[in-house]
């Protein structure tokens, strides 16, 4: 899935790069280039980062929890299996 459209930037790319360090939009937007055309996603990006909606989702499914998450990127809903 997509965070990034303008620049091809996906979630996987956004939680490695959380992974190995980056701890505000600044890091994301200077290693992936996140948020740095039209902006739409870097509320969304921002969320994946330490104590956002989404930072339970770079590594291991939080709590055990199992099953479909509802996420909305960019006003697009999607269905992700979390294992
Ligand atoms: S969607 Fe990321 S800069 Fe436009």
């Amino acid at each position: 899935m997509y965070i990034c459209v303008c620049n091809a930037i996906s979630e996987h790319q956004v939680q490695d790069a959380i992974a190995q360090g980056a701890s505000d939009l600044g890091d994301l937007q200077a290693q992936l280039g996140v948020a740095t055309c039209c902006g739409c996603c870097a509320e969304t990006a921002t969320e994946y980062l330490p104590g956002g909606r989404y930072a339970a989702d770079v590594g291991a499914a939080p709590g055990g929890l199992t099953g479909e998450v509802e996420v909305t990127v960019l006003s697009r809903t999607a269905i992700r299996h979390v294992a």
